[in-house]
């Protein structure tokens, strides 16, 4: 399905990879530069659900005529002086933080939809600045929020960031203030509107000193659990077993602007779904479940015997599914792997009547955390909680280990700036580059050098705001 693309010139970029990350204990003896935000996974209502085509649709294929009840991972923080307090929700497949006012006409509803979440107002901010009025990100059907960026004080925890960039939805069609934390080549304001990029919150933490380095690590625990943890600057070498292996980040259309690795390999348990593989697949803690290619993901179905409902892009497997041990291994180039428990891939739901679905048979029915992709392979949050993350945006890396499920112990090292030895992670020797899956090649049109894919085409951009969705279905009921 995917066209051979210009993959020779990822190929040879590929190559030139910097060290791994370098981690260390701080020289002085002093606590490490790093700032630990404890994140909440939270299922909640979609106020907005009758508009279902706000969702997120990650191709034309998906027909999305379900949901009010989605599960993301967000964090508490504020913006303004005195504060404004926020849920945002963390997205690794964005770049932009953006966030509602009670002026647009979504959350000046009756149904106050953005109570929850939190709205800004500039107006009674002493430390607001007006940047420009041209911040608009857009879902793939066109739907998003757009306004001003401006800038403000951005506190989270006992850290304050004097002027954090940000987007305010003025006019919006999603209740979500959202954290997107990747490259600033993904920033609406880059790859849109094609001014240069600004530092957003990570590398504005890395550019600010309050960390050494533009990294971050990403530890989501397991599916039982509703609580993670992101770390900027450090590593918890508490959170993961074995080594952490380093691997390239691929470029999309010539830059780094999202964080696609290539996936090598893919087992479950002694049957291989595919050995050599050159997979680009997006990291993307915005999107619940994790989406592969229509062929693997058919495999799939079979060996677990999912049962595929087209209409919704969403497969069922039975509840017991839960209890065997088996195993699917996803290979990135040598030697990183991570293997995801079946369990891990078997999502309890509930329908509005509060009762679980069924088969036909009288079984309860999950949801299963596989979906076929139809267009961008992501790595969503069924294969995150699996693994410990480490996004090294500073040396375009992917550090990656088993996640230690359920650890209380913490063992904090910052990571330093810079290409030293590394004693705790190790660079994959012959990393292998993607050969589909991706735009490859640079820019055609003449100017910015941003990447090709925008957020309003390529759908996988802006944030899902999309994904555990709760379902009703006739077939099924
Ligand atoms: C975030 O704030 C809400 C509302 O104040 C609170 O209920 C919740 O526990 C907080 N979450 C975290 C992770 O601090
Ligand atoms: C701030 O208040 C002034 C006066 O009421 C108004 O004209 C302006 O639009 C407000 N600015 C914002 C960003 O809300
Ligand atoms: C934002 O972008 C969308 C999609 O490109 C466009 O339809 C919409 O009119 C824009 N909104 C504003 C306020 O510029
Ligand atoms: C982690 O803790 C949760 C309870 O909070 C438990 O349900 C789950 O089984 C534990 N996971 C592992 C791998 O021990
Ligand atoms: C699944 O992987 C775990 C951890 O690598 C291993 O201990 C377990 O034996 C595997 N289960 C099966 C059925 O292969």
């Amino acid at each position: 399905m995917k066209p051979i693309q210009l993959f020779l010139i990822i190929a040879a970029s590929a190559i030139s990879t910097t060290g791994a990350i370098s981690l260390h204990k701080r020289q002085d003896g002093g606590d490490p530069r790093v700032l630990s935000l404890g994140l909440q996974r939270s299922r909640i209502q979609d106020p907005v659900a009758h508009d279902r085509n706000r969702l997120r649709r990650r191709s034309g294929s998906i027909d999305v005529d379900i949901d009010n009840e989605q599960t993301l991972y967000f964090f508490n923080a504020s913006l303004g002086t005195p504060k404004q307090s926020f849920r945002l929700h963390l997205d690794t497949g964005s770049s932009d933080l953006w966030v509602n006012t009670l002026d647009s006409e979504l959350c000046s509803a009756a149904s106050n939809a953005c109570a929850e979440t939190g709205t800004y107002d500039a107006n009674s901010s002493s430390t607001y600045e007006y940047v420009g009025s041209y911040f608009n990100i857009s879902y793939a059907d066109g739907s998003g929020a757009a306004g001003d960026y401006v800038t403000d004080t951005f506190r989270v925890g006992s850290t304050k960031i004097a002027n954090l960039q940000f987007g305010v939805g003025y006019e919006s069609t999603s209740d979500q203030g959202v954290l997107g934390i990747g490259y600033n080549a993904n920033e609406v304001q880059d790859d849109v509107v094609g001014k240069s990029t600004y530092n957003n919150l990570p590398a504005k933490m890395a550019a600010d000193g309050l960390i050494a380095s533009n990294a971050y690590s990403l530890w989501l625990n397991d599916l039982d659990s509703d609580t993670g943890t992101i770390l900027f600057g450090g590593v918890d070498r508490a959170q993961y077993e074995g080594d952490l292996v380093s691997v390239p980040v691929e470029k999309n259309g010539g830059v780094y602007s999202d964080f696609f690795i290539t996936l090598t390999g893919l087992s479950l348990g002694s049957t291989s779904l595919g050995d050599d593989l050159a997979l680009a697949v997006l990291l993307d803690t915005g999107s619940s479940l994790t989406y592969l290619p229509d062929s693997i993901t058919e495999t799939i179905f079979e060996e677990v015997d999912a049962e595929y409902q087209e209409s919704e892009g969403i497969a069922y497997v039975s509840c017991s599914l839960a209890s065997e041990s088996g195993n699917l291994t996803f290979k990135f180039s040598d030697p990183a792997e991570i293997v995801v428990p079946i369990s891990e891939l078997v999502i309890d739901i509930l329908q509005v009547t509060g009762r679980r679905p069924s088969f036909n048979d009288g079984s309860d029915a999950c949801m299963f955390g596989i979906a076929p992709a139809s267009g961008t392979n992501v790595l969503g949050d069924t294969f995150l909680r699996s693994a410990f993350v480490v996004f090294d945006l500073a040396n375009n890396e992917i550090s990656l280990a088993q996640s230690n499920f359920n650890v209380t112990k913490t063992d904090i090292v910052e990571i330093t700036s810079g290409g030293n030895s590394v004693p705790s992670a190790t660079a994959a020797e012959n990393p292998v580059s993607a050969e589909s899956g991706i735009a490859s090649g640079v820019e055609t049109e003449a100017g910015s050098g941003a990447a090709v894919v925008s957020p309003s085409s390529s759908g996988m951009v802006w944030v899902g705001v999309v994904t555990l969705v709760l379902v009703f279905v006739g077939s099924l009921a």
